[in-house]
């Protein structure tokens, strides 16, 4: 969703917010702005277009000035133009503001805006908060006062932002939208993200649901709506800034699939030991789960997959166990008690419909534990329990790095589960344990030998691209199709191997490949289904070990490393990434930032 940067201090603003913009660009990239004060009111350049684009502008233009707000904008009311672009003002631009989230009511408060003879530019929701701010400034209150007024005037949600004409100050609100503060001494920097500005500090303030925060040269005042005080303190977060730039890869997405042998090192350790076929969950004792009689995991997007994939683990490890879209839960939810266990999957921790979902849940007594990568996001605080996937920050839209991570976290979790439950694992840990071990080796192999590009090369004109795997193949067929589709904008399905055959046969030609994902779980089967693509002219691209079977029926081969099926699923799914990378390379797609996505979607 959109990418909210404001910096408080010394230094000059105009730098601070266009990086901060730059690395936030992953939350929307439709349009964005700036807002200075410089002196003699508050300067603003916006545009429709990426933020280089606006970088340009600004260059061309003389905005300086020590405090700023700038935004990155994924279009949700009114397209993508110039107007519509934060930040939005009154008439008079002695207030500018910059938002993130949806204002529900904010037909009715235009409307009353209007008959108080305000006049609107845009199209845009937020229009209405500097108007707001400004009718309560009109009315004689402190400009701390009118911002509190306005909030409190808003219902939806909103990381809202916020400066006054010729004031050192910036007011800030969140209810529903992430908004962070980083401090670096007498530096103060606002942001929907950590990313914005951790090349300034990894001092952090992780503001919460109805937090109200003063930020001037002095420092930060925490408050609740209402002025009374609230106590934030500041966490250091271990991210490194080298982690948020691209190296030397051309895009994020390449980089963090590389980073995969380090990332899942790290989700790893300490939390196995191979040896002793044990594992370790930090603040989860012995016993914790023995309660859970079921679980349901909820989650959008690539993390649905993942959730998929562990619904599938668990319930292998005789767990009752669902995965479930988060933005069909309202409408779907199966009943839950105290025993059941919900799951929220989510790499930011801060997706609308994930955590409606799992606040649904906790409401009507589910106990709940998130899976997040993101410390201090909505999802840890909010869920009894939190376990972190430790990916480090993925900046590509397309989630890579985070799946894998997931999918380890979840598998360690079920047989934790079942351990707690019945005593014992499920699976046989002194087998498991060590070839988890060996995945980030196992990655590594991969990515070493892959003939992704290859694979992308030959089949660069074809009409669609169709995944098909069975048990833990089946979430990586979905989510080789997802990642296709995202980046490469060619139409791509996956499939459950045996459902080809009811129906999405019919559209399989020559110009149709199919990936097939053998995982080593009823292989014969799934090598039937591909076989009846293969009849009907398709060409087949098996994903397997190099000894399969599959490997002399497939008219090409993408190697994984012989393993258990528990990650046989991840090394297969760390080709088919690759094979979407070099596809949309080919056709020169913008491959961080595909068109009308966002990384982190705040919005139902
Ligand atoms: C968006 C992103 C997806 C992501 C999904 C869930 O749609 O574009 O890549 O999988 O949100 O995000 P989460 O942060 O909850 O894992």
């Amino acid at each position: 969703m959109c990418g909210i940067i404001g910096h408080v201090g010394d230094d000059d603003a105009i730098e601070t917010l266009l990086t901060g913009l730059e690395n936030l660009e992953y939350r929307g990239y439709d349009s964005a702005g700036v807002a200075v004060q410089n002196g003699s009111g508050i300067a603003i350049e916006k545009r429709s277009g990426e933020v280089e684009e606006l970088k340009d502008s600004v260059e061309e233009g003389s905005l300086k000035g020590h405090v700023g707000i700038g935004h990155t904008r994924w279009s949700t009311h009114g397209p993508p133009t110039d107007e519509n672009a934060h930040p939005h003002t009154d008439e008079t631009t002695d207030v500018a503001v910059v938002h993130n989230g949806i204002i529900e009511n904010y037909a009715e408060l235009k409307e009353w805006l209007k008959e108080r003879g305000c006049e609107f530019t845009s199209d845009t929701d937020t229009e209405v908060i500097p108007h707001l701010i400004q009718y309560y400034l009109d009315e004689g209150l402190e400009s701390e006062t009118a911002f509190r007024e306005a909030i409190d005037d808003l219902e939806g949600s909103y990381a809202v932002t916020a400066m006054v004409s010729d004031e050192h100050v910036l007011y800030a609100a969140r209810k529903g939208s992430p908004l962070v503060v980083g401090i670096e001494d007498d530096e103060f920097f606002l942001a929907s993200d950590v990313p914005a500005f951790l090349e300034y500090t990894d001092s952090v303030v992780f503001l919460e649901d109805g937090d109200v925060v003063i930020v001037d040269e002095s420092g930060i005042e925490c408050t609740d709506l209402d002025g009374n005080p609230v106590r934030r303190e500041p966490e250091t977060v271990d991210w490194d800034p080298e982690q948020a730039g691209k190296g030397e890869f051309d895009h994020f997405m390449l980089k963090e699939i590389h980073e995969q042998p380090t990332s899942l090192a790290q989700a790893l350790e300490g939390r196995i030991d191979p040896e002793r076929g044990r594992i370790r969950l930090e603040g989860f004792g012995p016993g914790s789960f023995e309660d859970v009689d079921s679980v349901q995991l909820i989650a959008c997007g690539t993390s649905y997959h993942a959730a998929l994939y562990g619904a599938f683990t668990l319930r292998q490890a005789d767990v009752e166990a669902t995965a479930l879209l988060a933005n069909e839960y309202s409408v779907s939810a199966p009943p839950v008690d105290e025993n059941t266990l919900v799951i929220a999957v989510t790499q930011s921790g801060e997706t609308a419909d994930t955590l409606n979902a799992l606040r649904e849940a906790a409401a009507d007594g589910a106990r709940t534990l998130a899976v997040t990568n993101v410390v201090g996001s909505t999802a840890a605080r909010e869920a009894d329990d939190a376990v972190f996937i430790r990916a480090g920050p993925e900046i590509g839209v397309a989630a890579t790095k985070t799946f894998s991570s997931q999918v380890v976290m979840l598998t360690l979790l079920a047989q934790r589960i079942t351990a707690d439950r019945h005593g014992q694992p499920a699976a046989d840990l002194e087998s498991l344990l060590p070839e988890l071990s060996h995945a980030p080796g196992a990655i590594e192999t991969v990515l070493e030998g892959t003939d992704a590009p290859d694979i992308a090369d030959r089949y660069e004109d074809s009409r669609s691209y169709f995944f098909i795997g069975r048990g833990l193949g089946y979430p990586v067929a979905l989510e080789g199709a997802l990642k296709f589709k995202e980046i490469t904008y060619e139409h791509a399905e996956g499939f459950a191997s045996g459902e080809l055959k009811h129906g999405p046969l019919a559209l399989v030609t020559p110009e149709t490949p199919v990936f097939a994902v053998f995982v080593g779980e009823e292989d014969e089967k799934t090598l039937k289904n591909a076989e009846e693509a293969q009849t009907r002219g398709a060409p087949v691209i098996a994903v397997c070990p190099d000894d399969h079977r599959a490997v002399d029926v497939a008219d090409a081969h993408l190697s994984i490393p012989d393993t258990e099926p528990e990650l046989a699923g991840l090394l297969a799914n760390v080709q088919l990434q690759l094979v979407s990378y070099y596809a949309a390379d080919n056709l020169g797609r913008p491959i961080d930032k595909p068109r009308n996505l966002a990384k982190s979607v705040t919005v139902e």
